[in-house]
């Protein structure tokens, strides 16, 4: 089951570019997750993938098979590239019950009766719809009638699966059970996931390899851990967690694995970056940056956001909005107009 690679795939309607030159690979049993505000091209991506769009520009390959090459005027039928595709909206028959709509794309195959029918339990148990098999989904909450449709384009075996926001319609309880579900189905089953989100979170706990997209471009691929930990710019700082973006200048280039940066009136020590600029921005995470009453460093605050377990507040500092995020210690409780002193502890370079 399906390795696939994008190879500078590019969608223009009229003259406006929706998806700017995509080159990504997605090994084999992997969950990859394409993660971007809205408008950014990632349905217009996952359609040319199944076949739905024709790319303006690009090849596609799965399992070395060219699904599409504008070059030389290939175009392999959706019906015809063994994936399977799960939407936003619930689009089972509202006609069939959830046997009838599991079994449908196995009936349209001809395949026998008695096959079928094992085939389709198997594939209800694990979706956990074993014991809706007789009802409508008019009958079917909306996570349910989720899971017909999960379970529809599983029935097929498909080579790759692509999951265009499926939970976004769901309530948060049962879209975090949902992710979790997922993650099973694709461990069991072993098969290659193609998800969509402008959930960042979703993205983060769900995925093998996250790729950012902002504007129709590809702006930074890798594992959650290294895009959380070293954003490619300030768009993936602050989109996938939550990240202030701080000018800085360059005052040492030290030999070793860090490098010193000028931050406020403060000195900074960071990861190395190989860069010829002296002026660029740190990235500094919420939580990277502590109370600390004899800081000289300090700033008002002008937001309080109790959290339970935490205290997010928002402080003035000289001309710049800084988010710190604390535990909800009696120590770290301040109020609202308060000046508090802080630490930097720690950040990565950001090159714009
Ligand atoms: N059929 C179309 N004709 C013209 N523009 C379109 C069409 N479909 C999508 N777009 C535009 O392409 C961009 C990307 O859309 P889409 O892929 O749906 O974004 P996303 O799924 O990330 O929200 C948007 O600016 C959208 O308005
Ligand atoms: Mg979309």
């Amino acid at each position: 089951m399906g390795t696939l690679v994008l190879d500078g795939i590019s969608k223009v309607y009229k003259g406006s570019t929706a998806v700017h030159k995509v080159n990504v690979t997605i090994e084999r049993n992997e969950f990859a997750t394409i993660v971007g505000p809205s408008g950014c091209g990632k349905t217009t991506t996952l359609r040319m993938i199944a076949g739905f769009i024709e790319p303006t520009d690009g090849v596609i390959t799965l399992d070395k098979e060219e699904l599409v090459n504008t070059a030389r005027s290939t175009f392999l039928q959706p019906e015809r590239r063994g994936i399977g595709m799960v939407f936003q909206s619930y689009a089972v028959w509202p006609h069939m019950n959830v046997f009838e709509n599991v079994a449908y794309p196995l009936k349209l195959r001809k395949m026998n009766k008695a096959d079928m029918a094992a085939k389709t339990r198997e594939i209800l148990r694990i979706v956990h719809l074993d014991a809706y098999e007789k009802r409508f989904p008019h009958e079917l909450s909306g996570g349910q009638q989720q899971r017909v449709a999960l379970a529809r384009a599983l029935v097929m075996e498909p080579r790759l699966l692509l999951l265009d926001e499926p939970l976004s319609n769901l309530d948060a309880a049962l879209r975090e059970q949902m992710r979790i579900e997922i993650k099973e189905i694709q461990r069991k089953m072993g098969i290659t996931i193609i998800n969509v989100t402008h959930d960042q979170v979703e993205a983060m706990t769900m995925s093998d390899k996250v790729i950012v997209m902002n504007s129709g471009h590809v702006v930074q691929v890798g594992s959650p851990m290294e895009i959380y930990n070293r954003p490619a710019n300030s768009f993936v700082a602050k989109f996938i967690g939550s990240a202030n973006v701080i000018p800085c200048q360059v005052v040492e280039r030290n030999s070793g694995p860090t490098m010193t940066v000028r931050l406020f009136d403060t000195t900074l020590e960071i990861p190395a970056f190989d860069t010829n600029r002296n002026e660029g921005w740190v990235s500094v995470r919420p939580h990277h940056i502590v109370p600390d009453s004899h800081s000289s460093l300090r700033g008002k605050i002008t937001n309080k956001l109790y959290q339970g377990d935490r205290i997010e507040y928002h402080l003035q500092v000289q001309n710049e909005k800084i988010a710190v995020v604390t535990d909800a210690s009696e120590s770290n409780n301040y109020n609202l107009d308060d000046e508090m002193g802080i630490n930097i502890l720690q950040g990565v370079w950001l090159e714009d």
